[in-house]
């Protein structure tokens, strides 16, 4: 650790926050010794807000069609070799239930951008949800919609929205994405899911190709300036099956570097140690825990539609029952000296 990169990471530590050029020395630079000096004080930070606690969250995989072709994902439009499933209410409601029954008191509905779902059956869904178990939370993972629509669906219960920016760098979206799909329209949909009242997730994926440390810098910053309640980072993981197939994967190293960096500039901030990281690493999620991070989000869906909501190769626990993995999630953070809660994490306010 040089003296102007330890300068950057104390002042990161003190302040949150660090100038667009900054950042990017702190990516270019880095090395174990700065790594370990962040991750310290980004545990340090985590535990005065959240203490030693790990929130959960059960993934329903509700379906793996999608109107879009996002370049990096195997459930791309353009894919015609993936076998594609929707579930049904009733599917989604028992898998919500089996998750209420494991001590997961949110359920996260993530799927592609599938026509199917309209207002009025995401409403049926979320309210049949909410009558069954008023405790739990409701994330919504379904990518782009109307602002009315997300209107209609956070009356109708839902409390949170995941939707990665993906990139923060209007031109690096646009190497990722068909020209259909829009960085401004993207944006738009985070601006509205926040003064709707979610509480909203950004994110990206580490070592995506045509990623620079530029690039990340923007993330970092744009992390800094939204201040969102959430924010998902994974490893870039190829699928043979899409464009990016022969590109190399995102790496575990900088994934939890910057785990530690957003840790940092938003201590309060909901952040997953994601199942990309887990699939990269056999400890990758744990990694991610003891570099900042504070969620979980086992998978509730059934076993049998997992193996298709294939967004990248090689995905983990695609075997295993919810209760399987609930086990072996929660033995794995006691490993570490964390330990998994039922409740239902909420971002923790200023
Ligand atoms: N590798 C890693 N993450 C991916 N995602 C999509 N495809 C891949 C991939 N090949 C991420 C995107 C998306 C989220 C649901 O999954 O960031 O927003
Ligand atoms: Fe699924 Fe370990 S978390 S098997």
């Amino acid at each position: 650790m040089t003296n102007v990169t330890k300068e950057l990471a104390d002042r990161l530590i003190r302040e949150h926050s660090l100038s667009l050029d900054e950042y990017e020395a702190l990516l270019t630079d880095r090395d174990a010794e700065t790594a370990e000096y962040l991750a310290a004080e980004a545990v340090k930070q985590r535990k005065a807000v959240y203490g030693t606690k790990v929130f959960v969250r059960g993934l329903i995989e509700i379906s793996n069609r999608c109107k879009n072709d996002c370049l990096y994902c195997g459930i791309r439009l353009s894919n015609g070799k993936c076998n594609r499933y929707r579930l049904t209410e009733e599917q989604i409601l028992a898998c919500a239930d089996e998750g209420y029954r494991l001590g997961l008191h949110t359920v996260v509905m993530q799927g592609g951008e599938d026509p199917y779902y309209t207002d009025e059956v995401l409403v049926r869904i979320i309210k049949g949800i909410k009558a069954q178990h008023p405790d739990s939370a409701v994330t919504l993972s379904l990518g782009e919609r109307s602002r009315e629509s997300y209107k209609a669906l956070r009356e109708a219960g839902a409390d949170r929205y995941l939707l990665r920016h993906e990139t923060a760098d209007a031109e690096h979206y646009r190497k990722l994405h068909p020209a259909e799909m829009s960085f401004e329209n993207r944006m738009r949909c985070l601006r509205d899911l926040k003064e709707l009242g979610y509480q909203t997730g950004c994110g990206f994926m580490v070592g995506s190709p045509y990623q620079t440390m530029r690039a990340l810098a923007e993330d970092l910053k744009f992390i800094e300036t939204f201040r969102p309640e959430m924010c998902g980072i994974g490893p870039f993981i190829p699928h043979h099956e899409t464009p990016f197939a022969k590109e190399p994967a995102g790496s575990v190293e900088l994934t939890c570097y910057l785990l530690s960096i957003i840790r940092l500039i938003h201590p309060r901030v909901l952040l997953p140690a994601t199942t990309a990281l887990g699939t990269m690493h056999p400890k990758g999620r744990e990694l991610g825990i003891l570099a900042g991070a504070n969620v979980l989000m086992p998978n509730l869906s059934p076993v049998n539609v997992r193996k298709q909501y294939e967004l990248y190769d090689n995905k983990i626990c695609m075997g295993e029952e919810s209760a399987q993995c609930m086990q072996c999630l929660s033995e794995r953070i006691r490993a570490i000296g964390y330990e998994i809660t039922a409740e239902r994490g909420d971002y923790a306010g200023e």
